[in-house]
C-alpha cells in the first residue's frame, strides 16, 4: 500500500507489532487435529493486507499503552472475524478463488468451509473473553451487523428504499462496522480518552466506506495491467455497485443501453456473460456522470475522515492515518 509510516522508526515498532499479530494468529488457529489445523490456517496463510489490524495498532497509538499485549490480542482477534467471514462468504458467492489461492469451499468443499469458519469464530470469541465482557460485547454487536448487511445483501434491495442507500448500508454493515470496531479496539486496549475512542471509531467507518467505494469505482475504470484485477468482475457477477446505480438512475439513450444490459425486463440484476457486453457497459458506465458522483460520494468520506484524524490529538501514526486516507482518493487515478 506504500503507507508513509512517518519515521523509520515507526515503521519498525509497527512491523514488529505486525509480526506478534501473525504469530498469535497461526497460534490460535492451531487445533491438535490436523486436518482442522490446515482447513483452519489455509486463509490466514494465503496471504492478505492484514489491513485491520494494521488500522486497530494506528488506533492504538493514541492512547498511553500501544504495546500492550491486550493491543495485540484485539488486532488479533478482529482479524479471525473477518477470516472466519471469507470461509462463509466463499461458499455464499460459489467463488473458487481467494487471495490469488484457491477458496476453501473449492478445495474442500462446503461442509470443511462452513466449519472452517466456525472454528476461526470460536477461536475469535475465546481470545476475546480475554479483553472482558465490554470487548465480547462488541464483538457480539459487530458480529450481528456483519450477518445482517450480508443478509441485507442476499434478500435485495425492497420496495421503497433507494437502492443507493441500501447500498451504502450493506457496506456500513458487512465491511466499514468491523474496521470501525478495529479502530475502537485499538484505542480502548491502550487506554485512550473516552471521545478519542469515538473518534477511532467513526475513522474507521469512514475509511472503510471509503476503500469499499473506491474498489468499486476501480472495478469500472481500471485498464487490467494497472490494479491487477480484471476491470469489470462486479458485473460479471451482477453486483451493482455506487458507480453503477447512479448511472442506472440517469436518463438518456446512454442509460437506457446500460438499464438494457443490466437489467431485466422483470427488474432483475443481469450477470454480463460475453467479453462484449462487459466491453460496451464499461464504456457507458466510465462516460456516465455516475462515475463522477460515485467519485464525489468517495471524497465526502474521505474528507469524513479527515476531520476526524484533524479532531484527534497528534500521534505518532498520525501520518501513516492521513496517508492512508489520501490513498483511498489518490488510488483512483
Ligand atoms: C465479502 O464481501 C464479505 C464480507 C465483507 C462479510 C461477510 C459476512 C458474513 C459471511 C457474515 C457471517 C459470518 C460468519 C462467520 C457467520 P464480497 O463477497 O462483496 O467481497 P469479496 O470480493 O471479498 O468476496
Ligand atoms: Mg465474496
Ligand atoms: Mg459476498
Amino acid at each position: 500500500m506504500g503507507l508513509d509510516m512517518g519515521s523509520e522508526q515507526f515503521s519498525d515498532e509497527i512491523g514488529g507489532s505486525l509480526a506478534r499479530i501473525e504469530e498469535l494468529l497461526l497460534a490460535e488457529l492451531s487445533s491438535g487435529e490436523d486436518f482442522l489445523t490446515e482447513a483452519a490456517t489455509h486463509l490466514a496463510k494465503a496471504g492478505g493486507k492484514r489491513f485491520r489490524p494494521l488500522f486497530a495498532l494506528l488506533a492504538a497509538q493514541f492512547g498511553p499503552r500501544p504495546d500492550a499485549t491486550e493491543v495485540i490480542t484485539a488486532a488479533t482477534v478482529v482479524e479471525l472475524i473477518h477470516l472466519a467471514t471469507l470461509y462463509h462468504d466463499d461458499v455464499m458467492d460459489e467463488a473458487d478463488m481467494r487471495r490469488g489461492t484457491v477458496s476453501a469451499n473449492s478445495r474442500w468443499g462446503n461442509s470443511v468451509a462452513i466449519l472452517a469458519g466456525d472454528f476461526l469464530f470460536a477461536r475469535a470469541s475465546r481470545l476475546v473473553s480475554t479483553l472482558g465482557p465490554e470487548s465480547v460485547r462488541i464483538i457480539a454487536d459487530t458480529f450481528a451487523e456483519l450477518v445482517t448487511g450480508q443478509m441485507r445483501e442476499t434478500i435485495g434491495n425492497q420496495a421503497g428504499t433507494d437502492p443507493v442507500d441500501h447500498y451504502l448500508r450493506v457496506v456500513w454493515e458487512k465491511t466499514a462496522s468491523l474496521i470501525a470496531a478495529a479502530g475502537r479496539f485499538g484505542g480502548m486496549t491502550s487506554g485512550a480518552a473516552s471521545e478519542d475512542i469515538e473518534r477511532l471509531s467513526r475513522l474507521g467507518d469512514a475509511i472503510g466506506t471509503a476503500f469499499q467505494v473506491s474498489d468499486d469505482i476501480i472495478d469500472i475504470s481500471s485498464q487490467s495491467d494497472d490494479s491487477g484485477k480484471n476491470p469489470g468482475t462486479d458485473l460479471r457477477e451482477g453486483v451493482h455497485t455506487l458507480p453503477v446505480l447512479y448511472a442506472l438512475r440517469d436518463s438518456g439513450p446512454d442509460a437506457d443501453r446500460l438499464r438494457a444490459l443490466l437489467v431485466s425486463d422483470s427488474g432483475e440484476r443481469i450477470p454480463l456473460v460475453d467479453d462484449a457486453d462487459v466491453t460496451e457497459a464499461l464504456t457507458l458506465l466510465n462516460a456516465s456522470p455516475g462515475m463522477d458522483r460515485a467519485r464525489e460520494t468517495l471524497r465526502g468520506y474521505a474528507d469524513k475522515a479527515f476531520a476526524e484524524l484533524a479532531a484527534l490529538p497528534a500521534s505518532p501514526s498520525t501520518d501513516a492515518l492521513t496517508s492512508l486516507v489520501t490513498y483511498t482518493v489518490d488510488r483512483i487515478g
